[in-house]
């Protein structure tokens, strides 16, 4: 691959993109593939901490989370992203900006446009954005099954109007490559689809090299 693939894991609380992503990262490794999974809001940015501490205290001022999302995001890129598409390293993102588009949009007048290009401005576009989809009463049941307690970003009815975005956003954004999927699905059927849709890109990546490189020979010989 001439430089790294950048995959998007997106959707609602409660989809399972954690536990997708590690499980992928483990099929693509036994196939000597490497794959970085990154979470943000990371926990290393002073930002990314302040944004954590909000869950449990007050949330701050659109304006403030924001700025907060931005400065994470933006450490993120520098130091870790982009360093490992320059390793032509798989880099499987536990959120990027399309969180920021649609849980930060429901407080923006649901305007999840204006919050995506301001990132787009800075951070460079995912070869591909997975769409995890979930009703918002089986979300809530997962998560409260797993942590027993919420968090300030979980309540039922701001999740239906994430999820009503990030649905927004796979209809109508011209410009992301997009992926829905339905997580309701069993864990090892929705392994399978995705394992078999990154498989795709990856052989699409390799062969557009391959012949950009026997271009490349031609003209030297
Ligand atoms: P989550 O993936 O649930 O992390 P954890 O498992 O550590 O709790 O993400 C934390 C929350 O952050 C999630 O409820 C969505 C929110 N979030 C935003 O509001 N905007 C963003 O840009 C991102 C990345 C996350």
């Amino acid at each position: 691959m001439k430089k790294g693939l950048l995959i998007a894991f997106e959707g609602i609380d409660g989809t399972g993109k954690t536990s997708l992503a590690i499980m992928l990262k483990k099929r693509f490794e036994a196939l000597s593939f490497t794959i970085e999974i990154f979470k943000e809001p990371t926990n290393i940015t002073e930002a990314g901490k302040k944004i954590r501490e909000s869950y449990v205290n007050d949330r701050p001022s659109l304006e403030t989370e924001l700025q907060w999302f931005l400065e994470d995001r933006g450490w993120d890129v520098e130091h870790r992203i982009l360093p490992a598409l320059e390793e032509k390293k798989i880099v499987f993102m536990d959120r990027y900006f399309f969180s920021t588009a649609c849980y930060q949009g429901v407080r923006n007048n649901n305007d999840w446009e204006s919050i995506l290009n301001t990132n787009r401005d800075k951070f460079p576009e995912p070869d591909l954005t997975i769409i995890f989809d979930l009703d918002v009463k089986v979300a809530i049941q997962r998560i409260v099954k797993d942590r027993s307690k919420i968090n300030t970003f979980e309540g039922q009815q701001y999740l239906q109007q994430v999820r009503d975005l990030f649905l927004e956003i796979y209809n109508n954004d011209q410009v992301g490559n997009y992926f829905l999927i339905d997580s309701e699905q069993s864990i090892e059927d929705i392994v399978e689809i995705l394992y078999n849709l990154i498989h795709g890109l990856i052989k699409k990546e390799v062969l557009v090299d391959e012949e950009e490189l026997k271009e490349e020979n031609k003209i030297d010989t």
